[in-house]
């Protein structure tokens, strides 16, 4: 048995190399042995899954979003995600990140976005050039360490407070949101479940916090109500997929298709470009974010 197992595998490693019969004691040398194990290995490292192809225009999507972890509650999250075949986005901190690095892998294993928020919650438009440079720096390395190389592409500034040169000095597209559940505030799951369920719009984005136990709570039914109400859970860049985010700029919703209408807006019309394209901070379709984030 033993040697027709060797057969094989020599077999194998001769049609993978396209090598002659000499070349079939080189291969069975310990060195060989030791690389194509190490490569079998790294070839089973679970690596984080693609986005999926989801085009938000046509499926009733919805993006929530948790904020200023990860935390002692992060992992209950990730499993009633899991649960519900949910796809989130987690905006952390920095500093949270270490401790809670194995969460953070698990996160980026499951699908989830792995998304950008500052190193320590500062409110980055006090902040130097330098100093905004280095929240988002120190935050991008946690986060790559912890999760096995996942670098952020999206940014969420604290308070939901930026400006444009802050903007450029994060050099990210902002992400902020068009529900905001104010669960930090009330910390009372009833509240944020209602909220959760009731105000999500298609293309919206929902702030939450996965630091507040009720948050964490709230969440299996919040899932749950908007499942019944047809949506599709998923993270902030599949939501935009298809729609190009610029580096800078503020986002709180995937923005609408333009509507077919009989004649042109009249001229001077200060709504913008019809379409999708980079947005106007603080899209005018959607509340005004508050100061939490
Ligand atoms: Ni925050």
């Amino acid at each position: 048995m033993q040697i027709s197992k060797y057969a094989a595998i020599g077999a194998g490693l001769l049609l993978l190399a396209g090598c002659s019969h000499a070349d079939k004691r080189q291969a069975r040398t310990a060195g060989q042995h030791a690389e194509l194990g190490s490569k079998a290995q790294a070839s089973r490292q679970p690596t984080p899954p693609p986005p999926r192809k989801i085009d938000c225009d046509q499926v009733k999507c919805v993006a929530l979003t948790f904020d200023d972890g990860p935390g002692p509650y992060t992992a209950g999250l990730l499993d009633t995600l899991k649960k519900n075949g949910a796809r989130a986005t987690f905006f952390m901190l920095g500093e949270n990140v270490g401790a809670h690095a194995a969460v953070v892998r698990r996160m980026a294993l499951e699908g989830h976005e792995l998304a950008n928020h500052s190193w320590s919650h500062p409110q980055l438009t006090g902040l130097s050039p330098a100093g905004v440079r280095s929240q988002i720096q120190r935050t991008q390395q946690a986060i790559a360490q912890a999760s096995g190389g996942v670098r952020p592409t999206l940014m969420r500034p604290p308070y939901g407070a930026t400006n444009k040169r802050v903007g450029h000095d994060i050099g990210m597209p902002l992400i902020l949101w068009s529900v905001d559940t104010l669960d930090w505030r009330y910390r009372d799951v009833a509240r944020d479940t209602r909220v959760g369920i009731k105000e999500p719009q298609p293309g919206g984005i929902v702030l939450y916090h996965d630091i507040h136990k009720a948050s964490v709570e709230s969440i299996p039914k919040v899932v749950d109500g908007l499942k019944k109400r047809g949506f599709t859970f998923v993270t902030v860049s599949e939501l935009f997929q298809g729609q190009k985010l610029t580096p800078g700029v503020t986002y709180t919703e995937r923005l609408k298709p333009a509507p077919v209408t009989a004649s042109p807006p009249p001229a001077g019309s200060s709504a913008g470009p019809a379409g999708p394209g980079p947005t106007r901070p603080g899209n005018p379709a959607s509340p005004a974010p508050s100061s939490t984030g």
